[in-house]
């Protein structure tokens, strides 16, 4: 089945998004529940949709890398910073952070494997233990984001100050290679 829809959904965000950073990192955790799913769907497909390997292998490769560093390096400083003892966040983001460092690891072994099967143009029904690591990946990442969707995007809309966000998009900004014109 053609995945063009899906494919369509990891092009990149638009760059004024990045003014409100909150909402940017919350569309890209769209994009990853779709990289989840194309990764399990590459897990079981019988042929190789190069597109679909080539897409994910970007998305991993250039935004994720990002969006793990707007986080660990803005937002949950900010987090630590803003939060009251009550609201329980440190434990929330030292799991969080953890995560990151095994996700890199799982990360680092998908982008290998994707990269041999384009080589090669083979499914990766021929790499048993790839197809684990990929379905894997998909469900670690899921959880994941399920967990900075529901506790700390809210969490983060309620803390944060006007100011740290104007930071936080200049930081995401740069990190892209995003000129940030003055508002109109
Ligand atoms: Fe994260
Ligand atoms: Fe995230």
């Amino acid at each position: 089945m053609p995945a063009t829809e899906p494919l369509r959904a990891l092009q990149a965000l638009p760059a004024d998004l990045v003014r409100r950073p909150l909402d940017f990192l919350s569309a890209d955790h769209a994009r990853q529940r779709t990289v989840s799913d194309l990764m399990e769907k590459l897990a079981e497909d019988s042929v190789l949709d190069p597109a679909v390997a080539e897409g994910v292998l970007r998305y991993l490769t250039v935004d994720m890398a990002a969006h793990v560093r707007d986080e660990e390096e803005d937002l949950f400083p900010l987090l630590r910073k803003r939060c009251l003892a009550e609201d329980e966040i440190d434990t929330a983001l030292s799991l969080l952070a953890a995560e990151h460092t095994s996700e890199e690891r799982l990360a680092k072994t998908v982008m290998a494997g994707l990269q041999r099967l384009i080589d090669e143009d083979l499914p990766a029904r021929s790499d048993p233990p790839l197809r684990d690591e990929l379905v894997g990946y998909a469900r670690h990442l899921r959880r994941h984001l399920a967990l900075e969707h529901s506790i700390l995007l809210p969490m983060a809309r309620v803390r944060l100050t006007a100011r740290d966000l104007r930071d936080m998009a200049k930081h995401m900004a740069a990190r892209r290679g995003i000129e940030l014109s003055a508002p109109a």
